[in-house]
């Protein structure tokens, strides 16, 4: 399935603008949404992060997202490459391409700790098809068993640093699956059967949620703004999130938008990407914030939110099991979409650069990030001691799990966004940027002064004020 750009030999691509929506939502929604974005929530209180959170999504990550995939189109290549053309044919410095390598370096630091995550979906996936057998389809997940046990199922996957490894390897080997095969016969497919299969799960099991959870205190405890708990490190947690769950600053967007036809429009898709990962993200709230809730339980956050308050959730329900089990499915559906993307923009960097075959640069950075992903597995467990950037005060007391997440989130994806942005509003032609972002009158003009002023302004603040919250 070859795209029909202007003349250009035919390459691997989307087959339809259909295709391209539902592989670049398929990348936006994923683990980001079901397990990051509930946990972020409930540890920044609520709230105030998440009204902050959608203004971030609407003013700053729509606007990069926009400026993402027009750069991918246009240049037509892996996401240094892409910026590189562009520069070039603006008349500037090539060096601009460095923006786009960092981001490359961010996508393949996601996938090392995002692969570990996945591997503690499919542990769960287990856990609950095994409890399904053994206590059938109409009763609560876990029956018989004090909630400490439930609860106690994810300390001893931590504890256990050979299986953690393995789970990983087992999901980054799915991964590499799908993007060896290529855009059009391996990722395409990911995202076409199972993007709508996800989506038809998760607005059964949200459904469900709202009618046998705590339904009311879950919106309450999300929408009831407190403009006292909006501090500089819960605003850079919120735009950290905004990123990582749109996919942003890490070149994965860019390297998805350079498989575009010439035809899409790609203003009216990204409002449909942003769109659907932010209901995502809220519906994912009110879907587990509910169902925690009704269980009696705390809603703080963190890791332990999707993996231990939720599981002890489905025990109290009925059809706990199978719909426990059926929501791991789902957030494995969810993660695998988003894990084929990360490990795209290493692929087609390298095969650009070191001109080897797909499958070669596939297996490089599966192999690379497979070891890395080692150490954040070890983490939790052999390695809890190792915290090589512990000097500094933002990695204070970190693994390298948490040094991942973190300089990824609040620090690469922050960059890359306001080089992104700077590029885009300044550096670029503005012939060439006009020619593909789809917009035209006001709403071109407000995109431009959003990309070349409001982004990188309010993002060196964020950045700023989330880092070194003293000099306030
Ligand atoms: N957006 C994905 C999520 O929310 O889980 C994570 C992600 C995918 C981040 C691809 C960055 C990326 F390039």
């Amino acid at each position: 399935a070859a795209i029909g750009s202007s003349g250009a030999k035919a390459r691997d691509g989307w087959s339809s603008r259909s295709a391209f929506i539902l592989a670049a939502v398929g990348s936006a929604v994923g683990l980001g949404n079901m397990w990051r974005f509930p946990a972020e929530a409930g540890a920044n209180g609520g709230g105030a992060f998440v009204l902050f959170y959608i203004l971030c999504v609407a003013l700053i990550g729509l606007p990069i997202l926009l400026s993402e995939t027009l750069i991918g189109r246009h240049g037509q290549s892996s996401a240094p490459e892409s910026v590189r053309r562009i520069a070039k044919e603006s008349g500037k410095s090539s060096h601009w391409d460095t923006l786009a390598s960092f981001g490359v370096l961010g996508a393949f630091l996601v996938l090392s700790f995002y692969c570990v995550v996945g591997g503690w979906v499919l542990y769960y996936i287990g856990v609950f098809a095994q409890d399904l057998f053994s206590t059938g389809v109409t009763g609560g997940a876990f029956e018989g068993r004090p909630a400490g046990d439930i609860e106690a199922l994810l300390p001893s996957l931590f504890g256990n640093g050979g299986l953690m490894v393995g789970l990983h390897i087992a999901f980054i080997a799915i991964t590499f699956y799908f993007v060896s095969r290529g855009v059009s016969s391996g990722i395409e497919w990911v995202a076409t059967w199972l993007m709508p299969a996800f989506f038809v799960l998760f607005l059964l099991i949200t459904i469900y949620g709202a009618f046998t959870g705590a339904f009311s205190e879950a919106l309450s405890y999300l929408f009831t703004f407190d403009a006292s708990k909006l501090t500089g490190a819960v605003m850079l947690a919120a735009v950290g999130q905004a990123f990582f769950s749109l996919s942003l600053g890490v070149a994965g967007m860019m390297t998805y938008g350079a498989y575009v036809g010439r035809d899409v429009n790609l203003a009216g898709t990204s409002g449909i990407i942003a769109g659907a990962d932010t209901a995502v993200a809220l519906l994912a709230g009110l879907c587990i914030f509910p169902i925690v809730f009704a269980a009696g339980l705390e809603p703080n956050g963190g890791p332990g939110l999707m993996f231990q308050s939720l599981p002890i959730g489905f025990q109290s329900m009925p059809f706990g099991s199978v719909v426990g089990l059926l929501f791991f499915v789902m957030v494995f559906f969810a993660a695998l979409t988003s894990s084929v993307s990360l490990m795209e923009a290493p692929t087609a960097w390298l095969k650009d650069k070191a001109k080897v075959t797909r499958p070669m640069a596939t297996l490089i950075v599966t192999v690379a990030a497979l070891l890395l992903g080692i150490l954040a597995a070890l983490s939790f467990n052999d390695l809890s001691d190792f915290q090589p950037f512990g000097f500094i005060p933002l990695f204070e007391g970190q693994g390298m799990f948490d040094v991942l997440d973190t300089v990824t989130s609040k620090v690469l994806m922050p960059i890359g966004a306001i080089m992104t942005a700077l590029f885009v509003g300044w550096v670029a032609e503005r012939r060439l940027i006009d020619s593909e972002n789809g917009l035209s009158g006001g709403l071109e003009k407000v995109w431009l002064f959003l990309v070349r002023w409001l982004c990188p302004l309010a993002l060196i603040t964020i950045l700023i004020v989330g880092i070194f919250p003293s000099i306030l």
